[in-house]
């Protein structure tokens, strides 16, 4: 029987891959046979990562320059003649109360974590459609299906993207391409680094999550093989809530 989670031969870009989140998804594709592409803004600490990942290269770039997106693209098409998976993984945290939010703010969350998902999944459907095969991945949030205070920007792009997930996956499914997102819950990161330190945070989401705990990056790692593989082939414009079981419990 063939090995459905098996991603061998496959060539994947993984935004916001130099830490984190992003880490933890890259080394779980490559871990299935996928030659990853780590992208982050700082080429060295790339080159740490991609060191540890087997066959892993980096592309350095930042997700909001309009040219340099679509050109890492087009580098890894000349390179290894397609690209395969996409995730959107790069993203910001910004917290302010409401009336301390400046309209700059708003606009560099939305950019970052709304606009460069938008465009790099543009330029992989161009390459993708050809090829009637692809799989885009979008790294929405918990906070894409509910909120918190102070995080305005954050729940208005993770909400957006979870709605583009959609669209997306409704205009190219039949091409052979899906596009779903992940939805984690509280992951111990240095984008939480505020509310880890803080304690009284910290009892909440134990107390909030049904599985009791912070989760650990890696374990994010199984979703992603899921929908980068065969064994998702029919799985398209879902959001897979990957969170303790917070987003369906009061
Ligand atoms: N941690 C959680 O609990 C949690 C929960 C729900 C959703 N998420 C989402 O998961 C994703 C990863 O989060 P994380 O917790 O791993 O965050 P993190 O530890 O802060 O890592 C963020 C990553 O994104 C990169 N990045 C940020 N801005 C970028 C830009 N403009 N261009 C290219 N790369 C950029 C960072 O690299 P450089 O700074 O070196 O460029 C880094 O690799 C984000 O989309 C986040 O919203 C996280």
């Amino acid at each position: 029987m063939t090995d459905m989670f098996s991603l061998e031969g496959r060539v994947a870009l993984v935004t916001g891959a130099s830490r984190g989140l992003g880490v933890a998804i890259a080394t779980a594709l490559a871990s299935r046979g996928a030659l990853v592409v780590l992208n982050g803004r700082d080429p060295e600490s790339l080159r740490a990562v991609a060191a540890k990942i087997p066959g892993a290269e980096y592309a350095a770039f930042d997700v909001c320059d309009a040219k340099a997106g679509p050109d890492a693209i087009a580098d890894i098409v000349k390179r290894h003649g397609k690209l395969d998976i996409l995730v959107n993984n790069a993203g910001i945290q910004h917290r302010r109360p409401l009336t301390e939010w400046e309209d700059s703010d708003f606009e560099r969350v939305l950019a970052a974590n709304l606009t460069s998902c938008f465009r790099l999944s543009r330029e992989a459907a161009r390459v993708m459609l050809p090829r009637k095969h692809g799989r885009i991945i979008n790294t929405g949030s918990v906070a894409g299906i509910l909120a918190r205070p102070t995080i305005h920007g954050y729940v208005a792009a993770k909400s957006g993207l979870h709605g583009i997930t959609r669209s997306m996956a409704a205009e190219i499914g039949r091409h052979g391409i899906t596009v779903n997102a992940i939805a984690p819950g509280y992951f111990a990161t240095e984008l939480n680094t505020a509310l880890l330190e803080d304690k009284e945070f910290t009892a909440w989401v134990e107390r909030r999550t049904p599985a009791g705990r912070w989760a650990k990056p890696e374990e994010l790692g199984g979703a992603a093989i899921f929908l980068a593989s065969d064994a998702a082939s029919y799985v398209n414009g879902h959001v897979l809530a990957v969170d303790g079981g917070i987003s369906v419990s009061l």
